[in-house]
């Protein structure tokens, strides 16, 4: 029994040394490890051995079964090593990598998803509009008579079919109440264009931020503690808002919001439209819709627009608007 096990333990070794790939290894561990393998039938006959034999065998055989065991786990993993070191012939992995570039996110963009967070605490929830939008829309439903200046097609691009790219983003608050009853408690960001020389402080395309609260009993109030809130949380504590009685059609009374913070320079800066959502604008809702959710003696509400380039220009200490859509990488990845 002890020249079989050593015999076993010989060639079990001599097969392993000479696999040259893992299947081979396999193979070698069944014929000899499996379960009808030479090792478990030497285990087997362990049976038939007389008591003072049976120590002296068992030890040998679990002595071999260890030294199979250990050549099979060795020989893998020295055939792994190969596989590696041929798969990395030719590479040189001391050799600096090429540096990978990692985008950001636009700053007015940044501006945007850090405002959209502020207001998404006090209960407001994104809303969207078209670009290309009607008269309708644009003006008439938010009581801008024909004759308004902003309609005038010095102000405003016109499409030949009447259509037009909307100058406000106030044109979701009506897209919004056309769909949904109050309350309305909406944001809507987006782009307004205006038919504007283009020049340091100006350009053509724009990005507004619109907000817009309807409920039973909204107070000016209200619209003065959001708005002051939302300032607060952005450009710190610090800050002081002033409300300047202004006129927008579909505002009554109006404002124009002027805010003064450290972080834009400790000055005045206009930054912002609101005012108490216009009876009118209700009206042609609900002509519009067929009912009277939104009757004018039951429901009031609020309305801002904030101009987002201004702010983000401000904030940054850019001179010059036009740099935040000229795609300049070396002036964006300063805003990471
Ligand atoms: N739409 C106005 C503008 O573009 C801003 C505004 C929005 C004013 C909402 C009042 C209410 O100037």
């Amino acid at each position: 029994m002890e020249a079989q096990l050593e015999q076993i333990r010989s060639q079990a070794l001599a097969e392993i040394a000479q696999a040259q790939e893992e299947t081979a290894i396999e193979t070698v561990r069944v014929k000899f490890l499996g379960r009808t393998g030479s090792i478990s039938l030497a285990s087997e006959g362990m049976r038939g051995l007389s008591k003072d034999e049976k120590p002296r065998i068992g030890k040998l055989l679990n002595e071999v079964r260890t030294a199979v065991t250990q050549a099979i786990d060795g020989r893998k993993a020295e055939l792994e090593a190969q596989k590696d070191s041929a798969a990395l012939s030719g590479l040189d992995i001391t050799l600096p990598g090429t540096p990978f570039q990692v985008g950001a996110l636009h700053p007015i963009t940044q501006l945007l998803d850090r405002s959209i967070q502020i207001f998404r605490r006090m209960g407001f929830a994104l809303a969207d509009g078209p670009d290309i939008e009607t008269e309708f829309h644009c003006f008439d439903a938010l009581n801008t008579p024909a004759d308004h200046p902003a309609r005038n097609e010095q102000d405003t691009f016109y499409f030949e079919d009447g259509r037009l790219l909307r100058t406000h983003t106030s044109t979701v608050q009506i897209r919004v109440m056309e769909q949904q009853a109050p309350p309305v408690r909406i944001l809507g960001p987006g782009a307004a264009y205006r038919r504007d020389e283009v020049d340091a402080t100006h350009l053509a395309q724009f990005t507004q931020m619109e907000g817009l609260y309807v409920d039973k009993g909204v107070t000016l109030a209200d619209l003065k503690g959001t708005i002051e809130f939302f300032f607060r949380e952005l450009l710190g504590s610090g800050v002081k808002c002033r409300f300047r009685p202004h006129f927008f059609p579909f505002t009554e009374p109006s404002f124009e919001i002027d805010i003064k913070a450290a972080a834009l320079g400790d000055r005045w800066l206009e930054l912002a439209g609101c005012g108490m959502v216009d009876p009118a604008v209700f009206d042609s809702v609900n002509r519009r819709r067929g009912d009277d959710a939104y009757n004018p003696e039951e429901i009031t509400g609020f309305a801002f627009g904030f101009g987002l380039d201004r702010l983000a220009m401000i904030m940054s200490g850019a001179t010059d608007i036009r740099l935040f859509t000229e795609n300049d990488v070396r002036f964006l990845s300063q805003f990471k």
